[in-house]
C-alpha cells in the first residue's frame, strides 16, 4: 500500500445528495416539505417539455416557479448580467438549475449574485464570492459537467477567455442526479459530456493534489464511464449504462472542488472561448495526448488509471500506461469523438496563440504532474493537430 499523505483534504457536499432514477420526485416532494412557495427554475429552451412537467409538477405543490430558459451555449459574462437584470423583478426563495453544466453553472451564480452588491466582474477567482443567502438546487441533465455537487461556475470573460469563479458558496444545497433525465440527451453530447467527466476522474487521480479521498471516487469513476460509455452513445435508452454515466459524472464531479482538473481542462478552455467548441469535446480530443506528455513523470498513476479503463497490465507500469493512452483513443473512436484538432476545424496558425492563452490557467496547470511550458503547450497542441 502507498503511504498516507500527511495533508489533509477538504471535501464539501451538498447538504442534500440524492443519485438514483426517478429521483427527480424525491427533488419534488422535499422542496414541498421546506414550505417554498416561489422558486426560479434556470434552465435551456430544449429542455421545455421537461420544464413544463416539473413546473407543473410544482404547481400542484403550491410551488410557483419562474422560468429563465435563456442559457443555451456556454455561459457569457454577458448572459450572466441578463439573467441577473431579469432576476431582479422576480421573487423568489430558491433557485433550481436543471440542465447541463451551462445551466447549472449560472443557476449557481444567479443564486449567489441576485441578492448581492458583487458584481460578476468581482467574483472570478478563488474564494472572491462573499457569501449567497439564496437556497440553491442542482438537477443535471446530463452525465458531465459534475456542478451539481462542485463549487465551481465558469464564464466566457470579455476578453472571450474561459475564466472559473470557485467559492464554498456554489456549492449547492441540495442535488438530484437522475440517470432518466439524461435519457434523451443525443449521442454526440453523451459522447462529449461523458468524456468530460471522464477527464474529470482522470485529471483527478493524476495530480499533484491527489489524495485517497478522491482516489476512491475517481478510479470507480473511470471504471464506471469507460466501461459504459460507447453503450450509452450507441443505446441511449439503456438505463443501466446510463445509470452508470451518470454516477461516474457525479463522483467525478466530487473531485472538482477538493482536487480539480490539471492540463488537459487547462488546454481545452482555448478551445471553447475562442473556437466555440464544446467544453466535452476539447476536453476529449486533448486528453490521450496530455497523457502522452505526463505519464512519464508518474507512469504507476497512469498505470492504475489505464487498469481501470479495462488495459490488462503490460511488462512495465510505463507501457500499461501508454496503453492506457490508447485506450482513450479507441474509446474516442467508438464514440464518434474526432481524434484530432484539425478536425474540428481549427486553424494551425492559431495554436500558439491558444497555448499562450492556456498558460494563463496556472490554477490548474499547477496540478499537472508534469510541468508545462508554453513550448510543452505548443508541443501539444501541434501533435494533436
Ligand atoms: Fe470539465
Amino acid at each position: 500500500m502507498n503511504s498516507l499523505p500527511a495533508r489533509p483534504l477538504k471535501m464539501q457536499f451538498p447538504r442534500t445528495l440524492v443519485w438514483g432514477p426517478n429521483c427527480t420526485e424525491q427533488f419534488i416532494e422535499d422542496l414541498r416539505g421546506q414550505n417554498l412557495r416561489r422558486v426560479l427554475l434556470v434552465t435551456a429552451r430544449p429542455l421545455q417539455p421537461l420544464t413544463a412537467s416539473i413546473t407543473a409538477a410544482l404547481q400542484d405543490r403550491g410551488i410557483s416557479a419562474a422560468v429563465d430558459d435563456t442559457i443555451n451555449q456556454e455561459p457569457t459574462i454577458e448572459m450572466l448580467e441578463s439573467s441577473l437584470e431579469r432576476s431582479r423583478t422576480m421573487d423568489f426563495e430558491a433557485v433550481i438549475g436543471l440542465g447541463g453544466g451551462s445551466v447549472l453553472d449560472t443557476a449557481k451564480l444567479i443564486a449567489a449574485l441576485a441578492r448581492s452588491r458583487q458584481k460578476p466582474d468581482e467574483v472570478f477567482g478563488i474564494g472572491k464570492l462573499t457569501g449567497r443567502t439564496i437556497r440553491l438546487v442542482c438537477l443535471p441533465t446530463t452525465s458531465g459537467t459534475g456542478s451539481e455537487v462542485s463549487p465551481n461556475a465558469i464564464l466566457v470573460d470579455r476578453d472571450k477567455k474561459k475564466k472559473g469563479v470557485i467559492s464554498e458558496f456554489l456549492v449547492p444545497d441540495a442535488a438530484y442526479v437522475d440517470p432518466l433525465l439524461t435519457r434523451t440527451v443525443p449521442p454526440p453530447v453523451t459522447a462529449a459530456t461523458g468524456m468530460d467527466a471522464l477527464v474529470h476522474c482522470i485529471e483527478a487521480y493524476a495530480n499533484r493534489g491527489a489524495h485517497p479521498m478522491t482516489d476512491l471516487y475517481a478510479l470507480e469513476g473511470i471504471r464506471l464511464i469507460a466501461g459504459n460509455l460507447k453503450t450509452a452513445v450507441e443505446n441511449g435508452q439503456d438505463l443501466q449504462a446510463r445509470s452508470a454515466l451518470s454516477l461516474g459524472s457525479l463522483y467525478g464531479g466530487l473531485c472538482l472542488g477538493p482536487v480539480n482538473t490539471a492540463a488537459v481542462h487547462a488546454l481545452a478552455y482555448p478551445l471553447g472561448g475562442e473556437f466555440h467548441i464544446s467544453h466535452g469535446l476539447s476536453n476529449a480530443v486533448l486528453l490521450p495526448y496530455v497523457m502522452d506528455f505526463t505519464l512519464s513523470a508518474a507512469p504507476a498513476r497512469y498505470a492504475q488509471i489505464a487498469e481501470a479503463l479495462g488495459v490488462r497490465p503490460a511488462a512495465t507500469e510505463e507501457e500499461t500506461a501508454r496503453r492506457g493512452a490508447e485506450a482513450i483513443r479507441q474509446l474516442c473512436a467508438g464514440c464518434r469523438i474526432p481524434l484530432r484538432l484539425s478536425e474540428l476545424g481549427l486553424p494551425k496558425t492559431a495554436l500558439e496563440k491558444m497555448a499562450e492563452s492556456a498558460m494563463t490557467v496556472t490554477r490548474l496547470l499547477k496540478n499537472n504532474l508534469r510541468e508545462v511550458t508554453y513550448e510543452d503547450a505548443v508541443s501539444i497542441y501541434r501533435k494533436a493537430w
